[in-house]
């Protein structure tokens, strides 16, 4: 696995890699989530690209920017494993010199829930991707349905700008007790972590009172909202459209339901879907056959 830190040189070396070139953008403190998009990645292209970028760009001031948790020995060692190609993993000063101003807007998506809590954080996110997007040139790039508004504001800005690049989305990981995986689930204390999968089953009850029929999204939400546990208590949770994050009221099919728990200062983030009655799952992009490419690769 080669290593590159600046946007040229990612560029040049991207450039000389077999098409369809998959990326998976990642902040590092890799865990099995990350890897489960590397393996999709690979499954799915004939090259793979893994960026690690803390990106301070969607951080707000008093987040964890200084001390979010990083492990870049560790990291490499997982990736490489992996069976990724090249590492891009760029110095803050040579993403964000200091004349750098531009930032990607992309409209209501981003003000709801996530965006109305951490002002920036998307602006943040869809610049940055963005930088990432124009220096390895991806065919698609991998995300994941954990942050799912953040899925939803990287394909409006893919969209809307005519970007080249498609969006893969993939299933959230989670780990045996429902908890979905977070390089930030460290912070957790040994109570916080056991209440911490009560998230996912209210969660789950709210997918499965509208599989049922239920149609009234304030008995449905007020039912769901009982089933967190102490001490988590409730940021939001909402069922919304997965294009335009407004709330389903009343509640119906092809849609997801969000919701933020808060454990101290840690945010637990999760969301379940509702797929449509005919099974079309309104986030995840169903795993394509294995290009011609990838097929050679893999005899
Ligand atoms: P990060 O939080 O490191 O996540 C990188 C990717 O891994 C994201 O697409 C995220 O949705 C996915 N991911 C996280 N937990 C997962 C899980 N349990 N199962 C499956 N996928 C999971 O998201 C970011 O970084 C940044 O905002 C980024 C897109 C890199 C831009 O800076």
């Amino acid at each position: 696995m080669q290593i590159v830190r600046t946007p040229g040189s990612a560029r040049a070396i991207a450039r000389t890699l077999a098409r369809p070139v998959g990326l998976v953008p990642t902040m590092g403190a890799l865990h099995a989530g990350h890897i489960s998009l590397v393996e999709r990645a690979r499954a799915e292209n004939a090259s793979v690209v893994a960026s690690i970028f803390v990106n301070p760009l969607q951080f707000g001031p008093n987040e964890d920017f200084a001390k979010y948790p990083r492990s870049f020995e560790r990291d490499v060692e997982m990736l490489a494993e992996a069976g990724v190609d090249l590492l891009y993993a760029p110095a803050v000063e040579r993403m964000y010199p200091p004349t750098f101003a531009a930032s990607i807007d992309v409209g209501a998506v981003a003000s709801g829930f996530e965006g109305a809590r951490r002002p920036g954080h998307f602006a943040g996110v869809a610049t940055v991707v963005a930088k990432l997007l124009h220096a390895i040139e991806p065919t698609s790039v991998y995300l994941g349905q954990k942050d799912v508004q953040q899925t939803a504001v990287l394909r409006a800005m893919l969209r809307d700008l005519d970007m080249a690049t498609n969006a893969v989305v993939a299933p959230t990981l989670r780990d045996v007790d429902g908890l979905a995986l977070s390089s930030r689930n460290v912070y957790l204390s040994a109570t916080e972590r056991t209440a911490a999968p009560s998230l996912f089953r209210a969660l789950t009850s709210v997918a499965d009172a509208i599989d049922r029929g239920e149609t009234d999204a304030g008995g449905v939400l007020a039912s769901a909202r009982a089933l967190l546990e102490e001490p988590l208590v409730w940021d939001y949770l909402a069922v919304v459209d997965p294009e335009t994050f407004l709330e389903c009221d009343p509640l119906r099919r092809s849609a997801v339901a969000i919701g933020v728990a808060r454990a101290g200062s840690v945010r637990l983030l999760d969301n379940v879907t509702i797929p449509s009655a005919a099974g079309v799952d309104p986030i995840l992009t169903p795993p394509h056959e294995l290009p011609r490419a990838a097929r050679i690769r893999s005899t």
